[in-house]
């Protein structure tokens, strides 16, 4: 497929794929988002790829969030036929079973802010700025920044957040929880490349499995987690990978994966 809102490269066994409207400070309309889906689709159905990191084009901003000028005069009957904004939990989080990064270089505001959230983890340059400002338009968060920045950061800080619209920056964002490093701008998609393709070198399926532990905590309760969590832990031991894993160990030498 052919892309013109995004960019997308290899680079070994990772995807990186860019939001290209910097001059719309990468804001999401519909195009964006049919052709992320897409590209995530390809990255998910790709065995040579382990790990996806996405950012936006230019030093200002991931995504400013949801096109405004897209949405102004859309009536609201067509937001609730089209079901808007379902689309993006659906394809890039519960149909993206391997890990991806967000790597936010500068502004992530309302739908932004939710896209990056819907990421297995954050990197932030340290310029970047989170924010779910969408009151100030009139509206709320619609694709998860009232539930994922909540569960990220708790309800003291998500309900500043949602209720002033304020702007959280990186040394804040870490602090709270919401990103798990901060590296300066000029050395952010080195540092997010980098740390995709540690996770690409993994055992495939110990990576899907990891991952899905971890969402499993924000789904459930802590004992059926548990219970969750030593199921999965227990076929990963019937995996070629896992004698594999231990078998290199013992032999001190590195691990030769069969994603199997
Ligand atoms: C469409 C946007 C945009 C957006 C910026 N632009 N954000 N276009 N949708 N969300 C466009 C501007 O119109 C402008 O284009 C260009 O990008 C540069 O933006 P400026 O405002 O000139 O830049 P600056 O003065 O540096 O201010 C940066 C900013 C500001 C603070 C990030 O752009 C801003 O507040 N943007 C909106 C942030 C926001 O409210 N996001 C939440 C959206 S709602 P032109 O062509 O005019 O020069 C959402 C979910 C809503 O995400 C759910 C509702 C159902």
């Amino acid at each position: 497929m052919t892309y013109e809102s995004i960019l997308v490269e290899q680079h070994d066994a990772v995807t990186l794929i860019t939001i290209n409207r910097p001059q719309a400070l990468n804001a999401l309309n519909s195009q964006v988002l049919a052709e992320l889906i897409a590209a995530f689709a390809a990255f998910e159905a790709d065995p040579s790829q382990g790990c996806a990191v996405l950012t936006g084009a230019g030093d200002k901003a991931f995504a400013a969030g949801a096109d405004i000028k897209e949405m102004a005069d859309k009536p609201a009957s067509d937001f609730f036929n089209e079901d808007f904004f379902a689309g993006w939990t659906s394809h890039l989080v519960k149909s993206t079973r391997k890990p991806w990064i967000a790597a936010v270089n500068g502004f992530a505001l309302g739908g932004g802010c939710e896209l990056a959230m819907m990421a297995d983890f954050i990197i932030a340059a340290d310029t970047a700025r989170f924010g779910q400002p969408e009151i100030k338009l009139g509206v709320a968060p619609g694709m998860g920044g009232s539930q994922r920045l909540t569960r990220a950061v708790g309800k003291a800080k998500a309900m500043d957040m949602c209720l002033t619209g304020r702007m959280m920056d990186a040394a804040e964002a870490e602090r709270s929880g919401l990103v798990s490093r901060i590296v300066p701008l000029a050395g952010l998609i080195d540092e997010a490349l980098k740390a995709a393709q540690t996770i690409a070198a993994m055992p495939p399926m110990a990576a899907k499995v990891n991952k899905e532990m971890v969402n499993v905590a924000f789904e459930t309760t802590l004992d059926q987690g548990l219970l969750f969590e030593r199921r999965a832990f227990q076929i990963l031991t019937a995996t070629e990978d896992k004698a594999e894993g231990m078998k290199a160990f013992v032999e001190k030498r590195p691990g030769v994966w069969q994603g199997k």
